[in-house]
């Protein structure tokens, strides 16, 4: 049999290709995806080659990861239990795709990967390669293993000659780490104990508030359908408009977060992140919304949002009821056009101007606190306070109003 593994080039994903030899006999295909972790792939071919795997695939997917998954994501405002902007979350999905993708291209049967059997990320990865190819075989390694330690994996290491650079393993960050375009992801070391702070040199892609210059940034948005083409005029593909985001955003101290969520497996996490292009996203694409949607929509798609928010987090991306709100949140955004104006400051995203040549549904004429043309007679306003409040006059004559307590 032959299963492909998701390799980073890692300790664990190399102890896991070793593993997968001895221990199921298999021909291994490894799979290295950039994703914008900031960190080369290339050097997974020599590791991979030099563990004997001879089908090796590395692809740079930061388009299709932007394009396909992040700026659908941004077009629902979408936040996890209110604060999360599920940076690893939305990567998993399109790993399990190119899982059953390269499954399908060189006959594999089974697919494997490096996340353990106590998060989230062993359950998005599974569940889309399901949703993908209904009879494919998962095999994760850290459900079955007796591998518990770093300390365990490097003894692993010397005891079947898997070349690790065991200096570089020493100095490496305590914390269990994840990174792609949009966001840098840390958990585990001091950060178990939820009431301990986290170290300042732990963050990498941001600079404190208290360290970020004393001069604000601004910055103008252009948004299409919803999503932004352009930074200060000038066209950006997907991918660029993220990275260039993070660039500013983190240069300004912004998207810093510590949080303790609710993983699906029913247990609390306490896990910090640095999404400083998500929060500049999140923040303007609201602003652009705030103009051009109707009231409704608006607010329907806030009901929606932590329903949408929820499957992602779960891993449901592949699913149909996805499927079904993304057609509504998409449908939603033809309007969304026009500019937004920003100033960053201090970890601060504030929005300074919005406007749309095309698509407002602002009317100066009717808000104006001056003299307006008559397009709103504000003796109408009468009626229809004293209709709404009937309900409430009926109840109130009844005594049963809520005037008591
Ligand atoms: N808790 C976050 C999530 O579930 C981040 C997970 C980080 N994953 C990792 N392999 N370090 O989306
Ligand atoms: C893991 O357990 O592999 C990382 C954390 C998570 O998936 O939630």
């Amino acid at each position: 049999s032959k299963v492909v593994l998701a390799y980073s080039g890692g300790l664990d994903t190399s102890v896991i290709v070793r593993w997968l030899q001895e221990r199921y006999g298999c021909e291994i295909v490894t799979f290295t995806a950039d994703i914008g972790q900031g960190e080369e792939v290339a050097p997974a071919r020599a590791k991979a080659e030099a563990l004997g795997v001879r089908e090796i695939y590395i692809d740079d997917l930061r388009e299709e990861f932007a394009r396909d998954f992040v700026f659908p994501m941004f077009r629902a405002n979408t936040v996890y239990e209110g604060e999360y902007l599920l940076g690893t979350s939305i990567a998993r999905p399109l790993i399990a795709k190119r899982l059953i993708e390269i499954a399908n291209e060189t006959g594999a049967d089974a697919i494997s990967h490096g996340a353990t059997g106590k998060g989230n990320d062993q359950v998005r990865f599974e569940l889309g390669a399901y949703a993908l190819k209904p009879g494919i075989r998962v095999i994760a390694p850290w459900r079955e293993w007796e591998l518990g330690s770093r300390e365990s994996l490097m003894a692993y290491c010397r005891e079947h000659a898997i070349p690790v650079d065991f200096a570089s393993q020493k100095k490496k960050s305590p914390y269990s780490m994840d990174a792609n375009l949009l966001h840098i992801s840390y958990e585990g070391g001091v950060l178990e104990d939820p009431w301990s702070e986290c170290e300042e040199d732990m963050w990498r892609w941001s600079v404190s508030p208290e360290a970020a210059p004393d001069q604000p940034t601004y910055l103008e948005l252009t948004y299409r359908g919803g999503d932004i083409v352009a930074v200060d005029g000038a066209a950006m593909t997907p991918a660029q408009v993220v990275e260039h985001l993070n660039a500013v955003g983190g240069a300004n101290g912004i998207g810093r977060l510590d949080i303790v969520e609710n993983r699906y497996v029913g247990m609390k996490s306490r896990g910090c992140y640095e999404t400083p292009g998500g929060t500049i996203m999140l923040r303007a694409h609201r602003a652009m919304e705030s103009l051009t949607l109707d009231r409704e929509v608006a607010h329907l798609k806030d009901e929606l949002m932590p329903r949408y928010a929820e499957l992602i987090y779960n891993g449901y991306w592949w699913s149909p009821e996805r499927q079904m709100l993304q057609a509504a949140i998409d449908q939603s955004q033809a309007h969304v056009n026009g500019v937004v104006r920003l100033k960053l400051y201090k970890g601060n995203v504030i929005v300074v101007g919005r406007q749309s040549a095309t698509d407002s549904l602002f009317d100066e004429h009717i808000a104006t606190f001056e003299e307006d043309a008559g397009a709103y007679d504000q003796g109408d306003a009468e009626g229809f306070i004293k209709l709404n409040a009937l309900r409430l006059r009926i109840a109130a004559g009844k005594g049963r109003g809520a005037g008591g307590h």
